[in-house]
Parts: C-alpha cells; sequence; structure tokens
C-alpha cells in the first residue's frame, strides 16, 4: 500500500475541446495521442507515481472511448497474445492490473469548478488531486503531482500548481499574487481568473494540478457563475485561501499546453526527441 494520504484522483475531462474541432466532434480531447498514449495515460500514469491508484473521472456525452481505454479488450488481447506485438500493450495493462477508475458524468458543461463538483460523488470527504490531462507534464521520475503530495504532508492544505508566464499570456490562466513563504512556495491573497495582462496580479498561472481539500465541494456549492458564466474553480479556491490558507508550487519540470494545437505539437515533438535519446 501507497503511503501517500492522498488517494483518489480526479480527472475532468467533460469539456468540448472546441480548440481541436473538427476532431474533437467524435473524439474525447483527452484520447488525443502524444506519440502512441492518449493524453489521459500519461496524467494516470502520473498520480500513480505519485502513490495514488483511486482515479475519478468526470466525462460527458462522446466521451466513452475513455472507459473503453481503461478496460481490456478481449478480441485485441486474443490476437497479439505471445506476438512482437504484446510488449506494446504492457504499459497500459499494468495501470489497468494496479488501478480502479470509475465514471460521473457531467450533464451540462457549466466550468470547471462545477466539473471538480460533478465529482464529489466519486472522492468523497477526503482530500484528493485533480489533473487536467490537456497540461501535459514531465518531469522524469519526480512527477509534478509527486512534488506536490510531499508538499502536502508538510502543509495539509490545498496547493495549486503555478508556472511563470509571458504577461500577455494571463488571460488564458487563472493568475495568483501571494506572499513566497519557502523558494517556489506562495501562500495565495489573491487570485484572477483569465485577466488582461494589465489587471494581472502578477505572471504566476496556475496550470492543471491541484491538491484539494474536502471543503473545497463545500465552497463550490456556494460559488456563483463568474468568468465566461462557468463556475471557477479560481473563485472557489480564493474563498479558499481567505478562509484558511491556499499554497501556489513552482513546480520543477515541463508543461504542455495540450487543449492548443502549439502546445500540443510543441509536446509531440519533445516526447518524439525523448523517445529517440533512450
Ligand atoms: P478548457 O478550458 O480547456 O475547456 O477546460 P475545453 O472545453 O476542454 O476546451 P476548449 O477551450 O473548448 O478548447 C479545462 C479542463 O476542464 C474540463 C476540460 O475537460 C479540461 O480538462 N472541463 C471544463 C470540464 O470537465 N467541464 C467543463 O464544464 C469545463
Amino acid at each position: 500500500m501507497s503511503n501517500s494520504p492522498i488517494k483518489k484522483c480526479l480527472f475532468p475531462a467533460a469539456g468540448y475541446g472546441t480548440r481541436f474541432l473538427p476532431v474533437t466532434k467524435a473524439t474525447p480531447k483527452e484520447m488525443l495521442p502524444v506519440l502512441t498514449k492518449p493524453l489521459i495515460q500519461y496524467g494516470v500514469e502520473e498520480a500513480v507515481e505519485a502513490g495514488i491508484t483511486t482515479m475519478a473521472i468526470v466525462t460527458g456525452r462522446g466521451k466513452r472511448a475513455i472507459e473503453d481505454h481503461f478496460d481490456i479488450s478481449y478480441e485485441l488481447e486474443h490476437q497479439i497474445k505471445g506476438t512482437s506485438k504484446e510488449p506494446l500493450l504492457a504499459e497500459i495493462r499494468s495501470l489497468i492490473t494496479q488501478c480502479t477508475f470509475s465514471y460521473t458524468r457531467q450533464v451540462e458543461m457549466k466550468g470547471l469548478g462545477h466539473a471538480i463538483l460533478t465529482g464529489e460523488t466519486l472522492i468523497g470527504n477526503e482530500p484528493f488531486a485533480v489533473i487536467l490531462a490537456d497540461d501535459l507534464c514531465d518531469n522524469g521520475e519526480h512527477g509534478i503531482l509527486t512534488q506536490m503530495v510531499e508538499l502536502y504532508k508538510k502543509y495539509n492544505c490545498s496547493i495549486v500548481a503555478i508556472e511563470e508566464v509571458p504577461k500577455e499570456e494571463t488571460f488564458k490562466y487563472g493568475v495568483i499574487d501571494g506572499k513566497e513563504i519557502e523558494e517556489g512556495l506562495f501562500q495565495i491573497t489573491d487570485m484572477v481568473e483569465k485577466p488582461d495582462p494589465k489587471d494581472a496580479p502578477s505572471n504566476l498561472a496556475i496550470i492543471g494540478r491541484y491538491i484539494l481539500t474536502p471543503d473545497i465541494f463545500d465552497i463550490l456549492r456556494e460559488t456563483k457563475p463568474g468568468k465566461g458564466g462557468e463556475i471557477q474553480i479560481t473563485d472557489a479556491l480564493l474563498t479558499q485561501a481567505r478562509e484558511g490558507k491556499v499554497l501556489a508550487y513552482k513546480f520543477t519540470g515541463r508543461r504542455f499546453d495540450c487543449g492548443s494545437v502549439d502546445g500540443f505539437v510543441a509536446a509531440t515533438n519533445y516526447f518524439y526527441q525523448k523517445s529517440k535519446e533512450h
């Protein structure tokens, strides 16, 4: 058994992925492959590396391929058993054996905060991790979620991962203000969702990795729709930061925004180069 205090990882995966139309008409964004693995598999692997084996996935209409991916395909298994192709299934088989996967559907896409609240039924009353699979992260053997679980052991509060972004790109992210309490670790004092560069409190942007304490669910229930008419996790986290403590962690590693075509191509090139080096 892992000694991680975080047992479950939530994957909000109900978004429409409009930036990838037309491919996302019938294919979930989370199933887009970087080399031979879909984005969500990289996310599950990062969670497993952090000692988490219970995966909770918030899906929506047209997302059934995700469930099929984390299941056995008997016909295929039978066809390739004993052939040279069998090793190609080794990684996914190992995930299916080690982990449990449960699913719930977000019926109306009312934003990331709403998707996280929809996951409450799978999480219950315990701290949990959140991975947005379209933010593809890599730091070799010491993943970003692993770094965050280590911090959670020390601080026992919600933690978001942040990255410095060019000031002109703040309008794409939740942006924090805070006081540095350790090198690269900030106690959040303010947060704004997708601010214009002139209104941004800093250039420290929240990326798709969170550890959340379960009081976030009650806060989300009370959170009114914010920017874009969506229920924003940023707004709920600001409430949590004002009531107690929320930390922002400048992680070590690389992050690719695979929800955008540019980020997706950069990730593909990066992982391709990496695969050639081994
Ligand atoms: P995005 O902002 O990337 O939205 O959501 P999107 O719909 O996936 O993509 P675009 O902007 O239309 O191209 C961030 C994350 O939150 C999830 C998405 O699946 C993604 O992982 N999400 C967002 C939900 O699960 N439900 C929502 O209502 C909104």
